[in-house]
């Protein structure tokens, strides 16, 4: 039996919360297909294109079994078309949970062949997230603890840093 799970999420952009969750994960599953929100809503600092390719680029070492692809709608139809039975999604403190909880009830409502799996990350990183990242670079501060080498990178081109008062 295959084991094929979907890793959903904004990823605007990957942190190395998501990076530790993708690699414990790409242990765990046959496939691991991590899939990228583009949702019109929103007005995320990476487009859809520049986040898959930077998410890419931090996997590349994960394997060939390792995918990106971007979906919009349900996560549980992007799951349903790759075949997944298995959600991922990370936990990093106790006050993930209840939103997590929610959604993990509203896709088994949705779906219930497909279950979602937690998976917590590295006690490191329990405090980062793509929103405090860019935060901190937005002021000129050091996210190279928060962020994949590339993502980084990107980041502060992306970002001039605003005046320190
Ligand atoms: O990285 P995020 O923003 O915490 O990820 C949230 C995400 C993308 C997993 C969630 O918003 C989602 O699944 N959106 C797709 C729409 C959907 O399926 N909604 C119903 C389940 S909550």
């Amino acid at each position: 039996m295959t084991r094929v799970a979907v890793f959903p999420g904004s990823f605007d952009p990957m942190t190395n919360a998501h990076l530790d969750v993708a690699r414990r994960a790409s242990g765990l599953f046959d496939q691991l297909v991590i899939g990228v929100l583009n949702n019109p809503k929103k007005q995320p600092l990476f487009d859809i294109d520049e986040r898959v390719a930077l998410i890419r680029t931090c996997v590349a070492d994960l394997g060939a079994h390792v995918t990106v692809d971007a979906f919009d709608g349900l996560t549980v139809d992007f799951a349903r078309r790759h075949g997944a039975g298995f959600i991922v999604r990370g936990l990093r403190a106790v006050s993930d949970f209840e939103a997590e909880l929610q959604m993990a009830l509203t896709n088994r409502k949705l779906a219930p062949e497909i279950d979602t799996t937690f998976l917590m990350t590295a006690l490191e990183y329990g405090y980062v997230s793509s929103s405090l990242a860019k935060e901190v670079a937005q002021f000129g501060g050091d996210v190279t603890a928060m962020l994949p080498g590339p993502v980084a990178t990107a980041l502060r081109e992306r970002i001039t840093p605003g005046p320190r008062v």
